[in-house]
């Protein structure tokens, strides 16, 4: 059923519109007006009533009216009463028809009266009301600056909504002349606006481009549009880098430190990005370069990496790269310098050395050969060598830098054994810097001193009656020389003491230098000895030295004085001195002579009266034994006077000896004898005088016979004794006899009192003989007997002479 309905109303529709299209042909004649666009509202289009014939009296009552279509807006409105048409909205035909050539607005208008439809038509006419426009904003062209010449880059077009001339019709492009402008009309008639590359561009001169492009239309007035166009250059890598300088010299100096930055090199490349950014390396660079210095590859600094020596390299030479990412690169030149520092102590090298020298080299003589070196360079390099202490040793500068270490003086190894020889070694630089070396030598010993004794004489002494074997003292000698050369052995050189060896008295330790005694000494036979002891060291050859050793022989008190005269009568009587009974108080009446062996003090004798008949009346003297009378004779005394003398040395214990002396008081022999006769024997002195001198004078001559005899038997003794000596027993016959003192006392007395008694005069003759002949005969006996080892020789018995200086009794 429904299905039938709307089939139903669909047949009516169809029914309708052809009625219309019945009615519209029946109309048949179109009303055709033309307007321009944009008119004002209320505008006049045209006048339909009169175009429809309908005008009259009352056109209202035609009933004229515009059918509406459903759903278009209307744009014309009628006016009912003249029957105008008129434009009821502004009309864009822009906006109607768009880009549509003719632009007509249809509409029906219904005359009632007629039932009748009149369609209308309205054409819209363009006007340019419409300027061209370019799409917003600003536009950009992007260009790479390698493009070539003629490239050609679309630009955006203009729109513009009218319709021909009233459309766009030209541009327009100003900005730069590096461009220019390309307009093609396509197929449609729509242009095409290219950009067209007249110049080529470089980035890096000019790298964007402001242009201006004017789209002008046809119209009247001439509408315009612009757009701003950027023309962006592109980089392509067409720039190399370039060094800012071909060479880059740097200075360091050795002890530049690790790390420390050198210096920088730069390169620029113009280009941007990565065609700009630059790469630093190493070119034509050795190990030894890049071993020492590196390179920053990003900033181009130059840092130093190793250990910078002069010595080693005092330069370095190589090439850098600075290399864009585009593969464009540059090169320079890097020299770096060294300065030398003094760096470098100087060196010290022994190429010959000996340790020890011996002190009696020859000045010059070489003990080290030393080769000085200095790695630095130039004043660095230069070096003084020379020893620090004042020594006898010189450095002398031989070939290149060669130095011997020699002798200028002699070498005493006695003043100095050793030498520490200080080397030093100084560079000029500043500041210097020095190396020393010390020289160790020995100074080796040759002999070349001989032994020294402490003294340069020695005397001892020695007690008489020594010990054997006993040490009588000892020399010292020293040498300073060293070991063997050092080692001293004494001797006693070879002599004689009168006829025997010397060394079968003394003996010497040859080492310790203590002398020996080997026999037993006796003042009064032997008071000093002389030898020489030789100090000998072991060098080769030996060196020797003597010295002169005087042992003195010190007398003991051993030996008891002796008295000479008077003498001890041998056969009983005694010796009778005179005394004249007119003699004065002080009269000499006799002296008492006695001696002692010993010496000194041993021998100094004193004389004292033990015992007087008379005490009182004779003094001696105490020193000089002499027996003076005290006082005058007195009848009284007795004729006979017998004195008991002591003699005593002045030893410790002091010894002593006593003789008796009769003295007889009478003015003359004869009166003696007579005095004596009337005593013992009486005789007539005066005839007997005569008689006496003869026998005197006979006694004397007699006298000196006897001693030319006992002369002789003591030569002849003297022979004897020799021979008997021969088998070790002690004799000093060699020595001479001023050395016995005792005797020497003899002698002097004998002199002294013989030169006395010849100055008396001649009445004392007689006394003077008998003197003489007593003395003989005690001498005689001394010689004989008490003194075991006689003069040598006559020439010794010489009592004039001068040598016998030495007086006993004082
Ligand atoms: C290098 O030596 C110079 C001169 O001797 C001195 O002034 C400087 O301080 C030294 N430099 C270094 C890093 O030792
Ligand atoms: C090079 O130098 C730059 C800037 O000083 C630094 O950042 C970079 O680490 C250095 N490169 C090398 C490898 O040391
Ligand atoms: C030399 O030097 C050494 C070692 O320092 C030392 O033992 C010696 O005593 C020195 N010699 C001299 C003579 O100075
Ligand atoms: C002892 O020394 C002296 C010089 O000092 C010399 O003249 C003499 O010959 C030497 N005697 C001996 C035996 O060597």
């Amino acid at each position: 059923m429904e299905e039938n309905q709307s089939l139903w109303r669909y047949k009516e529709r169809i029914l309708q519109c052809l009625i219309l299209v019945y009615a519209w042909e029946t109309v048949s004649a179109q009303i055709h007006y033309s307007i321009p666009e944009e008119m004002q509202k209320g505008s006049f289009v045209g006048n339909i009533a009169k175009d429809l014939g309908t005008e009259g009296k009352q056109l209202s009552d035609h009933g004229l009216r515009i059918v509406p279509t459903i759903g278009k807006l209307q744009y014309f409105s009628l006016n009912a009463n003249n029957g105008h048409l008129l434009t009821s909205e502004r009309i864009d035909r822009e906006a109607i028809c768009g880009e549509a050539e003719k632009c007509i607005l249809p509409l029906q208008v219904m005359v009632e009266s007629k039932r009748k439809l009149y369609g209308i038509e309205v054409e819209i006419t363009d006007i340019n009301d419409n300027a061209p426009h370019f799409p917003p904003g600003e536009q950009e062209v992007k260009i790479n600056e390698i493009s070539p010449q003629g490239s050609r880059f679309p630009l955006p077009e203009a729109q513009d909504q009218d319709l021909g001339m009233n459309s766009v019709q030209s541009y327009q492009l100003t900005g730069s002349s590096h461009f220019s402008l390309d307009v093609k009309k396509g197929e449609n008639g729509a242009r095409r606006v290219e950009l067209v590359l007249e110049k080529v561009l470089d980035r890096e001169e000019q790298s964007v481009y402001d242009l201006t492009l004017t789209a002008t239309d046809g119209g009247d007035p001439v509408q315009t549009g612009t757009t701003q166009i950027q023309v962006i250059v592109l980089d392509a890598n067409d720039n190399a880098p370039v060094f800012s300088q071909p060479l880059y010299a740097f200075t360091i100096e050795e002890n530049i430190s690790k790390g420390s930055t050198i210096g920088r090199v730069r390169a620029v490349d113009r280009d941007e990005g990565i065609y700009g950014e630059l790469r630093y390396s190493f070119k034509k660079a050795t190990k030894k370069d890049s071993q020492m210095f590196f390179f920053n590859a990003t900033t181009g600094t130059i840092t130093v990496i190793g250990d910078v020596d002069f010595e080693i390299s005092s330069s370095y030479e190589f090439e850098v790269q600075a290399e864009d990412y585009g593969g464009l690169f540059d090169r320079a030149k890097v020299e770096i310098t060294v300065t030398d520092l003094n760096d470098n102590a100087p060196e010290l090298a022994v190429s010959f050395l000996t340790n020890s020298i011996n002190e009696n080299s020859p000045t010059g003589t070489v003990i080290a050969i030393l080769n000085v070196e200095d790695r630095d360079s130039g004043i660095n390099g230069e070096i003084s060598c020379l020893i620090s202490q004042i020594l006898p040793f010189q450095l002398k500068k031989s070939i290149g830098n060669f130095y011997s270490l020699v002798t200028v003086d002699a070498l005493d190894r006695e003043q100095m054994e050793a030498y520490n020889i200080t080397v030093t070694a100084t560079d000029h630089g500043t500041p210097s810097r020095s190396t020393s070396l010390i020289i160790p030598l020995q100074v080796l010993d040759t002999n070349d001193n001989p032994p020294l004794f402490h003294q340069s004489s020695y005397v001892s002494y020695l007690l008489e009656n020594n010990q054997r074997g006993a040490s009588i003292f000892s020399l010292k000698a020293d040498d300073p020389d060293w070991g063997e050369n050092s080692n001293i052995k004494y001797y006693i050189i070879q002599g004689q003491i009168g006829d025997f060896p010397l060394s079968s008295f003394l003996s010497i330790n040859s080492e310790t230098g203590i002398i020996y005694a080997l026999s037993s000494f006796d003042y009064e036979e032997l008071q000093e000895i002389h030898f020489q002891v030789k100090a000998q060291d072991g060098g080769s050859p030996p060196l020797s030295s003597n010295i002169t050793v005087t042992v003195f022989i010190l007398d003991q008190n051993d030996n008891a004085p002796e008295i000479l005269y008077p003498s001890v009568p041998t056969d009983g009587s005694t010796g009778i001195e005179l005394a004249p009974r007119s003699s004065e108080p002080g009269y000499l009446v006799t002296k008492v002579v006695a001696v002692d062996a010993d010496s000194g003090q041993n021998a100094w004798l004193s004389y004292q009266l033990l015992k007087a008949t008379e005490p009182g009346l004779f003094t001696i003297g105490l020193h000089t034994g002499e027996i003076r009378t005290a006082r005058p004779f007195l009848d009284k005394d007795a004729l006979k006077q017998s004195l008991v003398v002591l003699v005593k040395d002045s030893g410790h214990p002091p010894l002593s000896a006593s003789v008796t002396v009769t003295v007889v008081l009478a003015n003359s022999i004869p009166e003696v004898l007579t005095d004596l006769s009337s005593i013992s024997t009486p005789a007539d002195p005066q005839s007997d005088l005569t008689f006496y001198l003869v026998v005197a004078v006979a006694f004397v001559s007699c006298l000196f016979f006897t001693f030319l005899l006992v002369l002789l038997a003591l030569r002849l003794r003297r022979w004897k004794n020799s021979q008997f000596c021969d088998s070790g027993s002690l004799n000093f016959t060699g020595v001479p006899v001023s050395q016995f003192v005792g005797i020497d006392g003899v002698r002097a007395f004998l002199h002294s009192y013989c030169q006395g008694v010849s100055l008396t005069t001649d009445s004392r003759k007689s006394q003077f003989n008998i003197s003489k002949a007593d003395y003989s005969s005690t001498l005689k006996n001394q010689l004989a007997g008490d003194i075991k080892d006689p003069v040598n020789t006559t020439d010794d018995l010489n009592l004039n002479s001068g040598d016998l200086i030495i007086v006993q009794v004082s």
